[in-house]
């Protein structure tokens, strides 16, 4: 595939000039190295993470994150897999099919992977990880479960699902720890699922 020349996906995974977009992502807040991103890298990087942004115009419109099951930031679990931490596209880029474009390159990149997978969420109150987005960039669902955030929206339980693109023909659906995700997740800190730092204990139940 040959991109328009205004179209660059780069990997930022180690780039130090780049480092801002590791940690605030293309949110507009200020740039803080926090400890538990830090932590999580630190493990991630040297176990196959990466970190790729979609420059258009030369402007930073899109970015994809994933890493291999054992290094991911959720606790999805088969053989040969790679799970997509995000994939994010800026609305005033929309209309150009970026997010599939990451999604693409990716599958590219990591041409030893059986398989793909990332969540979604139902009924959440976030605009993240939309169930018809994922699957309009490939993923379907294989599983899910009703929870209930513990301290957010407390009357509004919302799903997640688990969301698999197979490559080869002997892909391995994955597996959810469903108890591991309820205790949410650390990767980072504008995620949807993302468990606060003075939160003891899980901050998701199952509703069933
Ligand atoms: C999913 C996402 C990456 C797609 O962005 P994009 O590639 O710029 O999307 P586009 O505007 O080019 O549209 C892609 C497809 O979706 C369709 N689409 C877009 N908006 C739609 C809508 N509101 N309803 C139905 N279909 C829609 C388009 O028609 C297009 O379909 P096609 O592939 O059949 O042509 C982007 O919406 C996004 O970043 N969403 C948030 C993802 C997220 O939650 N990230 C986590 C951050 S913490």
């Amino acid at each position: 595939m040959k991109l328009d020349s205004r179209i660059k996906i780069v990997d930022i995974t180690e780039k130090a000039e780049y480092e801002k977009y590791i940690y605030r992502c293309l949110a507009p807040m200020p740039f803080r190295r926090y400890a538990r991103r830090q932590k999580y890298l630190q493990e991630a990087v040297p176990k196959g993470f990466r970190k790729k942004l979609l420059i258009f115009n030369d402007e930073v419109v899109g970015t994809i994150e994933y890493a291999p099951a054992e290094a991911s930031g959720y606790p999805i679990k088969s053989d040969n897999v790679i799970v997509m931490n995000c994939v994010w596209v800026l609305r005033k880029a929309k209309g150009h099919n970026f997010g599939k474009l990451l999604v693409e390159d990716m599958v590219k990149s990591e041409a030893n992977a059986s398989s793909f997978a990332t969540i979604a969420l139902e009924n959440h109150w976030s605009p993240w990880f939309i169930k018809w987005q994922m699957e309009k960039l490939g993923f379907k669902s294989i599983d899910s479960s009703q929870v209930k955030h513990k301290i957010k929206h407390l009357e509004q339980g919302f799903t997640i699902h688990v969301m698999w693109m197979p490559i080869k023909e002997n892909a391995e659906p994955p597996t959810m720890d469903w108890q591991k995700l309820l205790e949410g997740e650390t990767f980072c800190m504008a995620h949807p699922l993302y468990r606060p730092q003075n939160w003891k204990g899980s901050i998701l139940e199952l509703i069933k």
